[in-house]
């Protein structure tokens, strides 16, 4: 079983490459509320799969390990699967003592590159160099499936760039999850899409003119809000202004579209 989140569709296509090689179940975490129980086949394989935000482990991941109850007969391989853009990030240590604190086992961590949704600091590919990085991608998630397979175990240890991350970019995530920076413009028609397909419940329609307002205890800044808005009415102030969306990755239509 593989459990994974995606704001956006890099996680999504990665666990699928990494569930169809293993013969094995890749379910998103949204589809689940509540508490969960999950009974392991015998050899069936326990993995979690998600992107790094500023080198931690999204808010949402988190929660769903503190609902998730997994029935083992004997001992099980656990492994991660981090998708990250070109900043080094991984969140091992995070996420080994996230699962722990939860009996779960972690015996190995495998890192994907990907195209980086993060559209306040970075512009999105195009043609050539897009297809290159999506190439890329798809080489490291199908070398990581054949490691999982085959149960391969990886060091945990933080390494250097996760200790860099963990020391200086979870700050930043902290204070740049500053949801004041969204805005609208007169392009928002108030069709609450955005709302009803954030993963953590944190837009909220006004009453009268039915646009969205961000919850900032909620949000995660996953910005799939502002890469999915139909119209392209929602900013992150003037640094995503102009910028093209993520919108139709791996070449197909979103499960957030219309
Ligand atoms: C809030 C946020 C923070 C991010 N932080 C990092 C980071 O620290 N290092 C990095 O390489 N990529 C970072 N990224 C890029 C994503 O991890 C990457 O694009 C990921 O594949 C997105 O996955 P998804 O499409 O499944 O949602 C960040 C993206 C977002 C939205």
């Amino acid at each position: 079983m593989l459990f994974y989140f995606s704001a956006t569709g890099n996680t999504r296509q990665v666990a699928l490459w990494i569930a169809e090689r293993l013969g094995e179940r890749a379910v998103d975490i949204e589809t689940i509320s509540g508490a969960y129980s999950y009974r392991l086949d015998k050899d069936e394989r326990l993995g979690f799969a998600f992107p790094v935000y500023f080198g931690t482990v999204p808010s949402i991941v988190a929660d769903f390990l503190g609902r998730l109850h997994v029935e083992v007969e004997s001992g099980y391989y656990g492994y991660i699967i981090t998708t990250s853009g070109p900043a080094p990030a991984n969140a091992v240590g995070q996420m080994r003592h996230l699962m722990l604190k939860h009996g779960l086992t972690l015996n190995a961590a495998f890192s994907v590159k990907t195209i980086d949704t993060f559209l306040p600091f970075f512009t999105l590919p195009d043609g050539a160099e897009r297809a290159r990085l999506e190439s890329e991608t798809e080489v490291q998630a199908k070398f990581a499936a054949e490691q999982i397979a085959d149960r391969t175990r990886t060091s945990l240890r933080k390494d250097i760039f996760e200790r860099m991350t963990t020391r200086f970019e979870s700050p930043i995530y902290y204070v740049a999850r500053k949801t004041r920076a969204f805005c609208v413009s007169d392009a928002c028609t108030g069709c609450g899409l955005c709302a009803s397909h954030c993963p953590s419940h944190a837009i909220e329609l006004s009453d009268e003119t039915h646009k969205p307002k961000w919850v900032r205890a909620e949000c995660m800044l996953c910005l799939r809000c502002l890469h999915h808005c139909p119209h392209e009415a929602i900013d992150y102030g003037r640094w995503t202004r102009g910028k093209s969306r993520y919108r139709e990755a791996w070449g197909s239509v979103s499960k957030t579209e219309t």
